[in-house]
């Protein structure tokens, strides 16, 4: 499996998303997924599989040290007490001895984030967590916690896609040596259907899911988490180390509209602009 180093860590460039993945499907595709060679796992405490995906990975008899795992505190446990006692429920769950990433799921405005944060830097410090990171958190809120607390941010996980722009984020990232885990890479199904990508998919003789999760990999600091529920697609989603787009091609992915977000839930917070 490829990796990008961050902060000295290798990170598996692709991972399984598992949203959406629940009870035995969900087993059945995290054993399929670790069969095939996935090494990187995305799950949260919202997801409800963590028990499914711990039986996958149980079974799957791979060294603890070559999977990288990552689950999410969900926002109503951003309370100190409640970020432990959520995470060990995690560990317990996933059956696992610590976590390669644990993130804050959403920037929660009610809790104060140092607390949130020092109970994390406390998992860590006990050797729960290796790293730790947020999810959906605009600049500003980015810079709050990796620069005003100092907090060592190891990643921030948000959509990321063709249709959907990051430009400042990337840009801190590589400054700061973050990871920027790129979320529904597909625009859940949507990039798929964009002209662009689909000429370049009949280019190369790939998919277009394979031409829009190049594009992201080809990206310094970037790593993809595709969900998939099928054989087929699992495959696919790993299959794109074949090729490497053009100069052209890249930057004409880069100048599509760049404004299409999928995922913006009614507590999600004000996005930087795009
Ligand atoms: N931090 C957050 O707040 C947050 C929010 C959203 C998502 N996430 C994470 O990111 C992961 C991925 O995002 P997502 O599930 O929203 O969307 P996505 O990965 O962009 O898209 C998933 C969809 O694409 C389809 N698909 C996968 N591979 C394909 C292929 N090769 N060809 C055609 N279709 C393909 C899947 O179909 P099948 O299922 O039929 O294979 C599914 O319908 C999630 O599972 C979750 O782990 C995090």
């Amino acid at each position: 499996m490829v990796t990008k180093n961050i902060q000295g860590i290798d990170v598996p460039e692709i991972g399984l998303g598992t949203f959406k993945l629940i009870g035995k499907e969900c087993e059945q595709i995290v054993k399929l997924a670790l069969n095939l060679g996935y090494r990187h796992i995305d799950t949260a405490q919202e997801y409800k599989n963590e028990r499914e995906i711990g039986e996958a990975i149980k079974h799957a008899h791979i060294p603890r040290e070559e999977l990288f795992l990552t689950t999410k505190i969900s926002l109503l446990n951003m309370e100190a007490d409640d970020v432990i006692k959520s995470t060990e429920r995690s560990l317990q769950d996933l059956d696992v001895p610590y976590l390669d990433l644990l993130l804050i799921h959403w920037p929660n405005p009610d809790v104060d984030i140092e607390q949130t944060i020092e109970a994390m830097l406390s998992i860590r410090d006990q050797g729960k967590a290796l790293n730790i990171g947020v999810s959906n958190f605009p600049m500003k809120h980015l810079k709050e916690v990796n620069d005003e607390l100092a907090a060592p941010i190891f990643c921030n996980q948000v959509e990321y896609h063709a249709n959907l722009g990051q430009f400042d984020l990337l840009d801190y990232a590589a400054e700061n040596d973050l990871m920027v885990t790129a979320y529904s890479p597909l625009g859940q199904g949507k990039v798929l259907e964009e002209p662009l990508i689909k000429e370049l998919a009949l280019k190369y003789d790939k998919t277009p899911a394979q031409i829009a999760l190049r594009w992201l990999i080809e990206q310094e600091q970037v790593v993809v988490i595709p969900k998939a529920s099928n054989k087929a697609h699992l495959e696919e989603n790993m299959d794109i180390y074949d090729f490497v787009l053009e100069d052209d091609d890249f930057y004409a992915i880069d100048e599509l509209p760049k404004d299409q977000r999928i995922v913006t839930p009614d507590f999600a917070p004000d996005w930087d602009a795009v």
